[in-house]
């Protein structure tokens, strides 16, 4: 019944040589998988938490419309049709609450509230107040109640990101005659002011420029679909790229009935 260990066999090989495989890719595995964690770690140790490391050479922000649907459709007589998107257009201005907003700072306009050397970054004011028929104060219902909606755009938030020249929004309606348009704060500007932004955790609180849309729609204009196009103009962003249809630009429908 004494068996010794060394002299069993299995398909004619010792069991020691499976032993000595065994212990060698265990060896091997654990060593790849420290030189794995080691090189991870390594890396680990040179990331900014702060700002990615690696982004396109120029940023290029997409846009964004408030209410949030590409499709806005209501008959002005009817506040049921339209009270979600007054709603939802109330909530996104909470942030930019005057009150709120007093407590930040009144930046110069025209130039990059740069703050790179600074432990706490600043936020420049921006008051919804400034959004003038279109800030929900005065009219609470934002222009839909008389068939004039406003439309607030925004553009996506990027880290470092200095636009040159003078950017602003511009709108059009995709047809043959114009839609007459008012902007607010005024000629659709999205100020320097607010560049750049340093990241959630640095830049607590930041708020971005917003621009808001009133559509002058006339008798003609009711009961029609309209494709309203808006894009970031004038400055080095990137607003007509083939494949991106977000990027510096939004298109939206809206139609309104009365
Ligand atoms: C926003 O401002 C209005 C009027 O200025 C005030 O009544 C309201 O309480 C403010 N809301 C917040 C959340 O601060
Ligand atoms: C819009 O609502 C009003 C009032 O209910 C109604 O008279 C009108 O026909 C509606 N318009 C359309 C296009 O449905």
């Amino acid at each position: 019944m004494v068996t010794s260990w060394h002299s069993f066999k299995y398909s004619g090989v010792p069991l020691q040589y499976y032993t000595l495989i065994f212990l060698f890719y265990l060896v091997f595995y654990g060593f790849l998988a420290g030189m794995f964690t080691l090189t991870m770690w390594v890396m680990l140790q040179t990331l900014d938490e702060h700002t990615p490391r690696y982004r396109d050479r120029v940023a290029n922000p997409g846009l964004m419309i408030r209410p949030k649907s590409f499709e806005i459709k209501f008959n002005r007589s009817i506040p049921q049709q339209y009270i979600e998107y007054v709603q939802h257009l109330e909530s996104f201005l909470q942030p930019y609450n005057d009150s709120l907003q007093e407590a930040n700072e009144p930046c110069p306009d025209g130039m990059y509230f740069e703050q790179d050397d600074v432990e706490e970054k600043k936020v420049c004011q921006f008051k919804r107040s400034v959004l003038r028929q279109c800030s929900g104060l005065a009219d609470s219902s934002f222009g839909y109640s008389e068939g004039q909606p406003c439309i607030l755009v925004k553009m996506n938030r990027v880290i470092g990101l200095r636009p040159r020249g003078d950017p602003h929004i511009n709108c059009i309606v995709k047809r043959e005659t114009p839609l007459q348009m008012q902007y607010f704060p005024i000629e659709g500007k999205l100020d320097k002011s607010y560049f750049p932004y340093y990241g959630k955790k640095l830049h607590a609180n930041y708020v971005q420029p917003v621009v808001a849309v009133k559509l002058l729609l006339a008798e003609d204009d009711y009961n029609s679909e309209l494709t309203i196009e808006c894009k970031v103009e004038g400055s080095d962003l990137l607003n007509n790229n083939e494949r991106d249809k977000f990027l510096g630009r939004v298109i939206f429908r809206v139609k309104v009935s009365k």
